[in-house]
């Protein structure tokens, strides 16, 4: 559904309103109650209470709702074909996961057609914003090749700005036993071809996939292309990727379920985001990241849900929050600021995130009364309003 955007819209009845402005309400998530937002030409224009709030051409009584930001999906995977539900119900009675299951669907993937690939991406990119998720960044990492992974990132950005290429996922088939001459073919020929249709280079850097010397070699190429670098890092185990990602000032380094006192530490000092990705850690039926240690260290943290076909088939941030705060012991309103604002940080957007004056008018209202209710009514589809740039998407 959308609306013509010169048109000016009116939320009132807002029962609790999370603005991440300080300067709006109160805590770091700027909350207020009983108030009212106005959205003009796609961006928030007004935020105060609700009796007060100036008139508009389309008005909402949210009757009590709590508003917040859109989400903000900083990792996803959705450019693939077929799914790995045998390999997941093989892992639940008790098989590891090895990153070896990502060939599965590189063969998938490379057997699709363009048509069939961007269907499937547009099913999950909608079942994404429907959950609330009003940014999303895709990567591509089930090419592998030059042509398809310039396939990927072109059929990737029909459905973002946000396009990642993940060069080096795992080494495809062809180049087995050969890391270091797949490592050469992307830097000297797959990042130049495929780097006018991304935005952001990202590799694995897990043993299995690329070591540390290969993923540097990958993201320098990258970085020389005009791409912004960002990590999969320390996910199977503690490893060389938290490291890399703050040596280079990647935006963000994410799963970080194994770390070191020192990886704490270099992210503490850095400005790399760290993104954690509990949906992968409860489908692998892997540990938890200590995500207390984390945040008590002063390490920006951001969720993503990592939506693909091997470690986390779910797009729902709001499955991710309910984990968060039960599992990870992140506060609720650190785990909905990690899924707003700190998505935001991680793909380095200052317009999206917040419902500051002058933010994009991205917004949702859930059929509750707080935030707090993402956590304790885990599994509930309980987004029922979307807003994406002050256009009504979803009711
Ligand atoms: O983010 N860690 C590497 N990549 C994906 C998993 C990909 C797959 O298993 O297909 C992730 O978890
Ligand atoms: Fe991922």
């Amino acid at each position: 559904m959308t609306s013509d955007r010169s048109q000016t819209t009116a939320l009132t009845n807002i029962g609790t309103l999370i603005t991440n402005d300080p300067t709006l309400g109160d805590g770091r998530l700027g909350i207020r109650h009983d108030a009212g937002v106005v959205f003009a030409d796609g961006v928030v224009s007004w935020v105060g209470g609700s009796a007060d709030t100036p008139s508009a051409d389309v008005g909402h009584d949210l009757g009590g709702r709590a508003v917040l930001p859109g989400f903000v999906e900083s990792h996803s995977h959705l450019v693939f074909a077929g799914d790995r539900a045998e390999e997941f119900a093989s892992r639940m009675a008790g098989e590891r996961y090895g990153a070896g299951g990502i060939r599965t669907t590189i063969e998938a993937t490379r057997r699709a057609t363009d048509e069939q690939l961007r269907a499937n991406m547009m099913r999950l990119a909608d079942e994404s914003l429907r959950s609330g998720s009003t940014t999303l960044e895709i990567k591509t990492g089930y090419g592998q090749s030059t042509e398809h992974e310039l396939r990927c990132a072109t059929i990737a950005g029909a459905a973002t700005s946000e396009v990642t290429l993940l060069a080096a996922h795992v080494p495809p088939p062809e180049y087995a036993g050969r890391v270091d001459d797949y490592v050469r073919m992307v830097v000297d020929e797959m990042i130049g071809v495929c780097a006018p249709h991304a935005k952001w280079i990202d590799v694995f850097c897990e043993r299995g996939a690329f070591d540390r010397d290969q993923a540097h070699a990958v993201l320098s190429a990258g970085i020389a292309a005009g791409l912004k670098p960002r990590v999969h890092g320390n996910q199977l185990q503690a490893g060389p990727g938290v490291q890399l990602a703050v040596e280079l000032g990647a935006a963000s380094v994410d799963h970080v379920t194994h770390v070191t006192r020192a990886d704490i530490d270099a992210l503490a000092g850095s400005s790399t985001v760290a993104t954690l990705l509990p949906g992968a850690d409860f489908s692998t039926r892997s540990t938890y990241p200590d995500a207390r240690a984390l945040l008590d260290a002063g390490v920006t943290v951001a969720l993503g849900a990592d939506c693909n076909p091997g470690t986390s088939y779910t797009t729902s941030l709001p499955f991710c929050i309910a984990i968060a705060v039960r599992d990870l012991h992140m506060t609720p309103d650190e785990a909905v600021w990690a899924a707003t604002a700190g998505g935001a940080l991680a793909l380095q957007r200052s317009d999206v995130g917040t419902l500051a004056i002058g933010s994009r008018a991205d917004a949702i209202a859930l059929a509750a009364p707080s935030h707090l209710h993402l956590a304790y009514r885990p599994g509930v589809a309980l987004v029922d309003h979307v807003w994406r740039s002050g256009d009504l998407e979803y009711t």
